[in-house]
């Protein structure tokens, strides 16, 4: 079904305000430490960049790819590393930094994965979250905002691969609604 650009979700000056108070509040929970954030490509690459410079700490960085999705908007629940974050987590404060939870599939089995790497905490922040449709339960330490059961593009946010380059979050309509 083809698929049109709906109304603004999330403005660029409130997903300002967003990274700027998780930001706060990483550099107040791990203050005196330093942090590594593993950013889940593609998707939280802009929402990274953002986060990263306001974090008031020492920090370290790298990037993991995984695919869930066949290309569409329904979780397949199938999660494969695709790229593996390079370095080596032991002793570190991880922060794997996503930018949406759906079904929570893709974070839990990060978690579990990176847990096995002996980090010394290991914590998980999201932009976005769509609780309606987890599929596992999860505790997600740092979420930017919550949103309704809608499909999202923009801010690193794809739908097929396009629409990452947006600024503001936009919801993907489909044309039968209209
Ligand atoms: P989960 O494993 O179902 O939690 O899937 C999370 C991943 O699905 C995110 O990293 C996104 O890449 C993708 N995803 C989930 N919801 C949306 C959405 O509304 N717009 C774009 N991508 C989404
Ligand atoms: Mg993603």
């Amino acid at each position: 079904m083809a698929k049109y650009l709906g109304e603004t979700l999330i403005s660029k000056d409130e997903i300002a305000s967003i990274c700027e108070s998780l930001g706060r509040r990483i550099t107040h929970d791990y203050f005196g430490r330093s942090v590594f954030l593993i950013g889940v490509l593609k998707g939280a690459f802009i929402f990274m960049a953002d986060l990263a410079r306001n974090i008031d700490l020492p920090v370290d960085m790298d990037f993991i790819s995984v695919s869930s999705y066949a290309g569409g908007t329904q979780s397949t629940g199938v999660v494969r590393i695709i790229k593996d974050v390079e370095q080596n987590i032991a002793g570190k404060h991880v922060i794997v930094v996503e930018d949406i939870v759906d079904s929570g599939l893709t974070l839990n089995h990060l978690k579990q994965l990176l847990s096995t790497r002996s980090p010394a905490s290991i914590a998980l922040c999201t932009a976005f979250d769509k609780p309606e449709r987890r599929r596992v339960a999860i505790d997600v330490e740092y979420v930017g905002r919550r949103i309704p059961d809608e499909f999202i593009v923009g801010y690193g946010l794809d739908y097929n691969g396009i629409y990452r380059n947006l600024p503001d979050v936009r919801i993907l309509r489909d044309n039968a609604e209209e």
